[in-house]
């Protein structure tokens, strides 16, 4: 299975020109299928919903451009760290995503677009996944010793 560029980038576009209404449709979707991920979002949804939508854009329109998205999303897996962000949480954001895109495409959304997206999802997922998981690595840990404690003095 191959990312289909232009199947990528044209559907990216066409979310695009629906707006962030795109952004509300997948949180409902989330949260009515996988109520248990609903309190780690903020009451507020109406920025979040925004930079998700913008973010989703962004790594569509760029599928093509490595140099620029890798570090992307490495930066956003990192940053999801402090949000608690689980490897098992991204198939809910994926298959949420998905029925999204295939509520909205309508006819437009093909066994081939479903296919691309699926993959380049399971990509960008794993680069996240991976950057937050180095990011902990417990090597990065420098144990203390008795040097850390200045000594007392009297
Ligand atoms: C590739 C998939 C994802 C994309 C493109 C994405 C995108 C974003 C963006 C752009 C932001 C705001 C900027 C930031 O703080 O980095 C954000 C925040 C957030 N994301 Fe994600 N995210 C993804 C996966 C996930 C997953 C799997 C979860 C867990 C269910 C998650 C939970 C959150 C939470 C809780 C926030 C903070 C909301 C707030 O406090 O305002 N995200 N995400």
């Amino acid at each position: 299975m191959t990312i289909d560029i232009d199947l990528i980038k044209s559907s990216g576009k066409a979310v695009q020109d629906l707006g962030v209404q795109v952004a509300q449709h997948f949180y409902d979707t989330m949260f009515s299928h996988y109520p248990e991920v609903r309190k780690m979002f903020p009451g507020d949804m109406s920025e979040q919903r925004v930079r998700l939508f913008h973010s989703v854009i962004l790594i569509a329109s760029n599928i093509d451009n490595t140099d620029m998205l890798v570090p992307y999303l490495k930066e956003l897996g990192v940053g999801h760290i402090r949000y608690d962000t689980r490897p098992e949480h991204y198939p809910i954001v994926g298959k949420s995503l998905l029925l999204t895109l295939k509520h909205f495409l309508g006819p437009a959304w093909t066994t081939a677009m479903a296919e691309s997206w699926i993959e380049a999802y399971n990509l960008a997922s794993t680069i996240c996944i991976q950057a937050a998981a180095e990011a902990m690595a417990p090597e990065r840990y420098v144990p203390l010793v008795l040097d850390d404690v200045p000594p007392v003095t009297q």
